[in-house]
């Protein structure tokens, strides 16, 4: 069984170079199997992403590829995507693809800390992460109208939905991370380092409320968790 911590997670640069082709063997044959039809990158797209460190590589031991995914900004850099997940069959089901994903979503806080981060997916693994990183779903209405983007789905299986729809519904959903709600939002979530916090008071409160035998938790145990819980923040 693989394991996690023998796995690093980092920003690709020209030293992976001799990775783009496993990068992309594994992401061809991962689209034939889901039969979404999107598919291969070319060679310098990937090694481009790679150059110029738009790009999340996972390697065991540090020789050994294990999954990666990259940034692309869309609408005059109004709009990020972390597309490009892929996660060897190997080391799946160990959390690898949500570390990578988290490392994606810093690298693309750090680099376009005004835009927002989206992704469309038809895959629960993806919504569950993204669903962690403060991601909501919304229409495709919320999404960026830059031509080229939407040029992406032109190989899926599913582009004539897309199209009959005017662009406005396909199969996938669509996920927003929008950095201005955030930063909106008053005694909810946070953000530390470009991480949204997700649990906020109200969902601390609601977790204690109730005991294990079903009794209500006193008032004063929930103020002793909550301030250990500031504390651990601090
Ligand atoms: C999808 C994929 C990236 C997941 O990678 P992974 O490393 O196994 O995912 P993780 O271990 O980080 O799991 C993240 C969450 O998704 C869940 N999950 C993982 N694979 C899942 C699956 N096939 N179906 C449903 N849930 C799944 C995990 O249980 C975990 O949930 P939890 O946080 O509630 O425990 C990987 O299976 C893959 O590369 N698939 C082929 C390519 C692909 O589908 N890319 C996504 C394109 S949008």
């Amino acid at each position: 069984m693989k394991e996690l911590k023998n796995i690093q997670v980092l920003v690709a640069t020209d030293e992976h170079l001799s990775f783009v082709d496993q990068v992309n063997d594994a992401i061809e044959s991962a689209s034939k199997e889901r039969g979404t039809g999107i598919a291969r990158r070319t060679y310098e797209y990937i090694a481009t992403k790679m150059k110029e460190g738009k790009a999340i590589i996972a390697l065991e031991n540090g020789k050994t590829f294990a999954g990666f995914c990259y940034v692309e900004t869309w609408g005059e850099k109004s709009f990020v995507a972390n597309s490009g997940l892929i996660v060897a069959k190997d080391y799946r089901g160990i959390g690898l693809a949500t570390a990578i994903k988290r490392k994606a979503f810093m690298l693309s806080r750090t680099k376009y800390p005004d835009a927002k981060i989206f992704g469309l997916t038809t895959g629960l693994a993806v919504m569950k992460i993204n669903h962690e990183l403060g991601y909501r779903p919304v229409t495709f209405s919320e999404l960026t109208t830059d031509e080229d983007f939407w040029k992406g789905c032109q190989s899926c299986v599913n582009y004539d939905i897309l199209t009959r729809t005017g662009k406005s519904k396909c199969l996938c959903t669509a996920m927003v991370f929008d950095p201005a709600l955030e930063k909106q939002k008053k005694g909810g979530k946070k953000e530390t380092n470009g991480w949204a916090i997700k649990e906020t008071l109200l969902d601390i409160v609601k977790k204690l409320k109730r005991n294990k035998n079903g009794t209500v938790a006193k008032e004063s145990t929930i103020l002793t968790f909550l301030f250990k819980k500031k504390i651990q923040k601090i």
